[in-house]
């Protein structure tokens, strides 16, 4: 199910216990005006008004009244996955503890073909984080599917190749996630019918791949030319 509108007004609008497992990519609020290298050009920073900076306490109840809701629909065995870089991730992660969600990692998703910086006075910014936390004590989690993958037990630091070409033939998207991270993010915590759900669906990556993976999918997205592209990827399959 794909809902065109505000995830906040939608999930209100879901049944408590309904859901088995979230991914949130939310905004990251980065969008301040400067500059940065993407594809080998200087672009803006700017995504778009979604991820326009606002007020610290704007931003921090917005953080929490998203959260609280995927608490309400998590079913007491479900697990959220959120994404972030230190421009929002410790917010979130405090955010999270306060509505009562526990933390079981907080995976390091490490680029393998980061962008150069545009300013050379730090270090390059080549990963993000990505906090998983359940809902209560029992959790989904493929130990075995995850060992195979590796052939020894999976570590939280996952190196992963950015978004590829074909990922974006239904449209372009300016912060896509890649398929194969929620490849693993979906293998590693749900099982073949579970109810996967994101708050923040952009260019449809994870319903994309849930439906791929025989996974039942609810999807939400506030920006129209967004939803479409989602809403003919994921028919697409
Ligand atoms: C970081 S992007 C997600 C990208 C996605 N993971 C993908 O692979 O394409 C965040 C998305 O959330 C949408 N968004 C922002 N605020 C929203 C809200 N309150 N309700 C629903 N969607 C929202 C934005 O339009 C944007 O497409």
């Amino acid at each position: 199910m794909l809902y065109l509108g505000d995830c906040i007004e939608v999930m209100k609008r879901l049944d408590n216990d309904s859901i088995d497992l979230v991914f949130a990519d939310p905004p990251y609020f980065l969008s301040n005006g400067g500059l940065s290298i993407s594809s080998g050009k200087v672009v803006s920073v700017n995504k778009g008004e979604w991820d326009d900076k606002t007020s610290y306490q704007d931003i921090n109840l917005f953080t929490k009244n998203w959260l609280f809701e995927c608490y309400r629909l998590l079913k007491p065995t479900g697990t959220i996955w959120v994404s972030g870089t230190h421009h929002n991730i410790f917010d979130v992660e405090k955010e999270m503890k306060k509505i009562g969600f526990k933390i079981i990692n907080i995976v390091i998703w490490h680029k393998s073909d980061p962008p150069p910086l545009l300013y050379k006075n730090k270090f390059r910014f080549s990963y993000e984080m990505i906090i998983w936390a359940k809902k209560f004590n029992r959790h989904t989690f493929n130990y075995d599917k995850m060992f195979q993958v590796c052939s020894k037990e999976m570590d939280d630091v996952w190196t992963l190749p950015a978004v590829q070409k074909f990922e974006k033939n239904f449209g372009y998207h300016p912060t896509q996630k890649p398929e194969y991270l929620l490849e693993r993010i979906i293998m590693a915590s749900s099982n073949e019918g579970d109810i996967i759900l994101d708050p923040f669906l952009g260019s449809g990556t994870t319903c994309y791949v849930a439906k791929k993976l025989k996974r039942s999918y609810v999807g939400i997205e506030k920006e129209q030319k967004y939803y479409f592209i989602a809403k003919n990827r994921i028919e697409s399959i």
